[in-house]
């Protein structure tokens, strides 16, 4: 809009425009159902600014004249305003960038048109961009449309608006103050909080472990959690001793192949070697892999030494990827195990007797050590007891770089549990680290709390009865692993958030954006903002449900929350930008999870990289011919 058409307030031209900008696209898209094109993008914006010089008089410094006057004239209209000379931008966060007055303000809404044309035709598209959309859609072409607005209100509630590429039917737009296109979907979110999706950096999916195989595949796995407002776990591949890694790594991107939310892998460490050392290079470098996971119990299976664990650790430095570890002592387990069943205990109470806190604390310290030593940051997955929370947070305060991961049932259920006296009860919450007592929970929630602990996972690793039988006779052969995805945030949410231990952006620190900083997946995920995936929570505090298997998604028939009441719910989950769950009913396609890659060398190894060269230890260099004697 010019400043005459401005100042005749008239906002009919806009709305005309803004529909010949819709009918445009629509249009487009046939072109590219029919073809499609993936030549050089030509870029321009229709931005709208929404009553937002009202809210923030400043920024009338920072637009350009005619569309100050114009947005002074109908502060209530949109107010349809262009940029020459947009930069060329393969994504909404750059093109933002290189706006000249990226509409950053509270309030703002914003709408890019993305139009791709060929060659050819480009250098003849008009330059009025309002002409050159309507001669565009005459012209084979492929247009995205992007829709991204931050209505932060309060502080604490957040709204969003995103289209997904060549898909108007889902553009979803959450806020009183947005205008969404036509034909797009409106979510009335009042009431409700719009939370970035979750994300479960601790998943077995389809885990082939302990004679058996976990219950829940990457398709129901998935599935659970989306349904709980989880909408992207990172599992792990687990190659056996003397296995390739990369091998490992093919098959386990074969079974997630059926995921239906987004997913990520870490890669286990189970053994040392020159081939492992070099199939560690190729997964950071070539298929987004950048943290190893290495158990420090499970000892004849997947345990490995010090020894393997400073190897690791070094080639984790040199990759920028980032360690991992179960921290218990295997070698103590295993003894204890064997004198439990010496003494006659064979049921499941025999298997937190066999992993006191005390040999949790022992192998944190120690990994602790190691990383330091190794010139790493490190992340101890499962941190289940007050030892291993002190080992963390001491180090923290020595300035090392170490996550701790509490799981959401070491918080919230307790060691009484194995000493249930239906066997099969007892046997369902088996799980490595076992439960605690309430004083562990307590400093689990302390560390949540201070931020001593950062992220809180489900290491969903679920199985049936029938397989829990496995140990009838023997608690060593229960094969370790409870559920927990669907229920992760509501759990957190009622314990957590409902209790004041935390706040609502300590719960989302706590399930995605902490986890996706970690791991390198910020701010794609993580985070609701301008280029960031569309993967989005519509949480209703005030929604409740009592937690049942028989209403779970989860292929198990337990569930080791059975009757906890829960308030705070995911009403509705978008993934990509499309509803995946709404009235408790998921709308998913096997397959439509994508594998995310995450790149090695997230910032913090650019900076332990100084640290570690500013404090490179140096030979003292002495003059043999001189001599200090007594
Ligand atoms: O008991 C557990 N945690 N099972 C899964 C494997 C592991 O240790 O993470
Ligand atoms: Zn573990
Ligand atoms: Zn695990």
């Amino acid at each position: 809009m010019t400043a005459d058409e401005a100042a005749s307030g008239s906002p009919a031209p806009v709305q005309e425009r803004q529909d010949a900008v819709l009918r445009a696209v629509r249009e487009l898209e046939q072109h590219v159902a029919r073809g499609g094109w993936d030549g050089p993008v030509r870029l321009f914006a229709l931005v709208r600014t929404v009553g937002a010089l009202e809210r923030d008089p400043a920024l009338a410094d920072r637009l350009p004249p005619d569309v100050v006057s114009a947005a002074r004239a109908d502060p209530e209209h949109l107010t349809l305003v262009e940029q020459e000379d947009l930069p060329e931008a393969s994504s909404l966060g750059d093109l933002l960038g290189g706006l000249a007055w990226p509409p950053t303000v509270d309030g703002a809404a914003l709408v890019t048109e993305r139009i791709v044309l060929p060659p050819s035709v480009e250098e003849q598209m008009p330059a009025d961009p309002g002409e050159a959309v309507e001669w565009a859609a005459a012209h084979p072409a492929r247009r995205e449309v992007r829709l991204a607005a931050a209505v932060l209100r309060d502080g604490t509630n957040g709204c969003a608006v995103r289209a997904r590429d060549h898909d108007l039917d889902v553009d979803v737009a959450v806020g009183p103050d947005l205008a969404a296109p036509t034909g797009a979907r409106v979510i009335d979110a009042s009431g409700s909080y719009l939370l970035p999706g979750g994300i479960d950096p601790h998943t077995h999916m389809q885990f082939p472990f302990m004679g058996t195989v976990a219950a829940d595949d990457y398709y129901t796995g998935t599935a659970a959690a989306l349904s709980g407002g989880t909408t992207m776990i990172i599992d792990f591949c687990i190659p056996g001793p003397q296995q390739s890694l990369l091998d490992g790594y093919r098959q386990w991107r074969e079974w997630g192949e059926k995921a239906v939310s987004d997913w990520s892998l870490h890669v286990a460490i189970t053994w040392w070697s020159d081939q492992v050392r070099e199939e560690m290079g190729t997964l950071v470098a070539e298929h987004g892999v950048n943290s190893f996971k290495h158990f420090m119990a499970y000892k004849n299976a997947l345990m490995v030494d010090d020894d393997v664990l400073m190897h690791s650790f070094t080639r984790c430095r040199e990759l920028g990827a980032l360690p991992m570890v179960h921290a218990e002592n295997g070698d103590i387990v295993w003894l204890l195990q064997k004198a439990l069943l010496e003494a006659g205990i064979t049921g499941p109470e025999g298997h937190a007797l066999s992993r006191p806190p005390e040999v949790e604390g022992e192998a944190a310290n120690r990994a602790i050590m190691i990383a330091g030593a190794a010139g790493v940051p490190l992340y101890i997955v499962h941190t289940s007891c007050r030892e291993a929370h002190e080992a963390i947070a001491r180090a923290r305060a020595n300035g090392q770089r170490v996550y701790g991961e509490p799981l959401i049932q070491h918080l919230t259920l307790d060691e009484s549990e194995y000493r249930n006296k239906d066997w099969a009860y007892a046997a369902a919450r088996v799980m490595s680290p076992p439960f605690r007592s309430k004083d562990h929970q307590k400093s689990l929630w302390d560390g949540l709390t201070s931020g001593s602990l950062q992220v809180v996972a489900t290491d969903h690793c679920a199985f049936k009865t029938e397989q829990k039988r496995m140990g009838i006779d023997d608690f060593t052969l229960i094969p370790n692993g409870t559920g927990g995805i669907e229920d992760r945030m509501a759990v957190l949410w009622t314990h957590g958030v409902n209790t004041g231990r935390l706040t609502p952006s300590e719960f989302v620190a706590a399930t995605s954006a902490n986890a996706a900083k970690i791991f390198n997946l910020y701010p794609q995920k993580g985070v609701i903002a301008p280029g960031a995936d569309a993967d989005l929570v519509v949480w209703d505090p005030a929604a409740t449900k009592t937690i049942s298997a028989a209403t779970q998604h989860s292929n198990i028939e337990v569930n080791v929350f059975e009757g906890m009441e829960v308030r705070g719910l995911p009403v509705i989950t978008l993934s990509q930008g499309k509803v995946v769950w709404e009235n408790k009913e998921l709308k998913v396609q096997r397959g439509e999870g994508r594998f995310v890659p995450r790149p090695g060398t997230a910032p913090v190894f650019e900076a332990m990289k100084i640290r570690n060269e500013l404090r490179r230890p140096v030979p003292v260099q002495r003059n043999p011919s001189v001599h200090v004697t007594p």
